[in-house]
């Protein structure tokens, strides 16, 4: 094997074209040599304007060309498992868009799939590859906040448009499948443990079907963890831990730019003292730094950054928030796996 794993991408997806495709453009041990689409002329296109050099108008003609070592996957999120699995079966490793399926029994097929094919197999949480996440990991583990008590997370952005594959129920749209995981996902990242038990409130969109305002409180032990999202309010996110001592906010927790640094704020005393630290973090292109990574684990034989083992536990999460809001009960994630 070269040592630049041989990417094939699935679909003509706005984030693989505008983000995640020219990010990997710039790997050292990625480059993107095909894109497929269920219509050779949008491929064409696409690979065109990319610089693209392999085109295929169907996503299984993708998978049948030995020139590709392993496929990103960003079709719309009820399409996941299906392809996913299409795709390890082909001998493929393969980089799945989050959220990585939208039930248990899904990502327990393709773990089984993944370890029939014996290939590397992950979801795209591009968070975890942002040195911001690490850093403050590392901080609380050394005592930054002194004994965590609190974690609060806000995500939003406002998206009426019915032809959205977020707002349509059948694909497994909704705020908790499409940003409630990245909250549900960092904070089991950064406490390191699960869940033990979800409360949770859910507003449905009566037209669309699916969720546009969800808040939860998850309980780890002794940390009480609570986050909002919403498809349906103006854009904005925020991530803050509070601890006996000392709170550390997280101040653009989930699209870091690719042209400013990101920081981290730690504040000791009262909010009315200007007695903040603030952290800053290097500019890296976090889907660059994913798609390195994950190709790292390729060619390594290593452990890919979130394996599907990690991601079960993010579904029962979310599958709990949603059983939780339904009943009106405590859910204990673990119960659904
Ligand atoms: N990690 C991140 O930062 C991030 C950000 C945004 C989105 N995402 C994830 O990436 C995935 C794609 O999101 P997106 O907003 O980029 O989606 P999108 O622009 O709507 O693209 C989805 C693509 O899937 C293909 N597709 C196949 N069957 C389809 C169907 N029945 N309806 C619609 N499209 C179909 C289409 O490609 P062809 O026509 O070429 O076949 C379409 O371009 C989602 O899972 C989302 O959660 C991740």
């Amino acid at each position: 094997m070269s040592q630049k794993i041989k990417w094939g991408v699935l679909s003509t997806a706005k984030i693989g074209l505008d983000l995640v495709v020219p990010a990997m453009q710039q790997c050292k041990f990625a480059e993107i040599t095909a894109i497929a689409s269920r219509t050779l002329d949008s491929a064409n296109a696409a690979a065109q304007t990319l610089n693209i050099p392999m085109t295929f108008g169907s996503y299984d003609a993708l998978l049948s060309s030995p020139e590709v070592d392993a496929i990103y996957i960003p079709v719309p999120n009820h399409m996941h498992s299906e392809w996913a699995i299409k795709a390890m079966q082909a001998g493929k490793h393969v980089l799945c868009e989050k959220p990585l399926a939208l039930s248990i029994t899904d990502i327990k097929k393709m773990i089984v799939a993944r370890d029939a094919a014996n290939v590397k197999a992950g979801e795209a949480f591009m968070v975890n590859s942002h040195p911001q996440w690490s850093k403050v990991r590392q901080m609380l583990q050394d005592g930054a906040v002194g004994k965590i008590q609190a974690i609060q997370g806000f995500f939003s952005y406002i998206n009426k448009d019915p032809d959205n594959i977020r707002n349509i129920a059948a694909y497994g749209g909704g705020a908790l499948w499409d940003i409630g995981c990245y909250q549900i996902h960092c904070t089991r990242y950064l406490l390191g443990k699960e869940p033990g038990s979800i409360m949770a409130q859910v507003r449905f969109d009566p037209n669309f079907k699916t969720d546009y305002l969800a808040g939860a409180i998850m309980n780890f032990d002794d940390v009480m963890a609570s986050f909002m999202v919403s498809t349906q309010t103006m854009h904005s996110q925020r991530l803050s831990v509070y601890g006996e001592k000392a709170k550390l906010e997280i101040e653009i927790p989930f699209n870091a730019p690719t042209d400013a640094e990101t920081t981290v704020v730690l504040g000791r005393e009262s909010v009315l003292k200007q007695d903040g630290e603030t952290i800053r973090l290097p500019i890296i292109n976090q889907y660059t730094a994913q798609g390195d990574e994950f190709s790292k684990a390729i060619l390594d034989d290593t452990e890919v950054p979130v394996p599907f083992e990690d991601s079960l536990h993010n579904t029962a999460a979310i599958l709990a928030t949603f059983e939780s809001a339904r009943t009106g009960k405590s859910i204990k994630p673990s119960d659904l796996i």
